[in-house]
């Protein structure tokens, strides 16, 4: 398939959309600022802080990993073996370690991924999920691919 387009007009602050694209979903989370507040002091517990070795475009460069701050567009498939990893907005259940803000935790082997989708020390995965390219149409109108 081409390109999709996604109608975020309707997703609230901390909620997530899942959109297929090209069979695979694609996760578009509009991120509190109490959710990328924490994104910097993550990056010495995280494998790829930089996401130098991450597949997203290139106008992809900061730690919001994002065309803007707030609004996170990545595929929801894990860098381990392909599992979907769960989206966990913020309050994390007690058997994680208490390093792990939320993000994204992905049930097969327990890899943990910040808001960001930044692969986290100790997960089997090594890779932070793929950011998909796309462009803003409109104000609330996302096409990807
Ligand atoms: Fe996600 Fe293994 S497939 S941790």
């Amino acid at each position: 398939g081409g390109p999709v387009k996604a109608d975020i007009s309707k997703v609230e602050p901390g909620q997530m959309l899942n959109v297929l694209w090209r069979g695979q979903p694609v996760f578009l989370v509009n991120r509190t600022e109490k959710q990328t507040a924490v994104l910097e002091s993550l990056n010495d517990k995280l494998k790829d802080p930089n996401s130098e070795s991450s597949v997203q475009p290139e106008y992809i460069d900061n730690i919001y990993r994002a065309r803007k701050n707030n609004f996170l567009v990545v595929v929801g498939i894990c860098t381990h073996l392909g599992c979907s990893p769960k989206y966990y907005p913020d309050l994390v259940p007690q058997q994680f370690d208490t390093e792990w803000k939320g993000g994204f935790f992905c049930p097969c082997h327990s890899s943990r991924f910040d808001i960001s989708g930044r692969v986290f020390d100790g997960s089997p995965a090594s890779r932070n999920l793929d950011v998909p390219p796309y462009t803003y149409l409109d104000e609330n109108t996302i096409e990807i691919g």
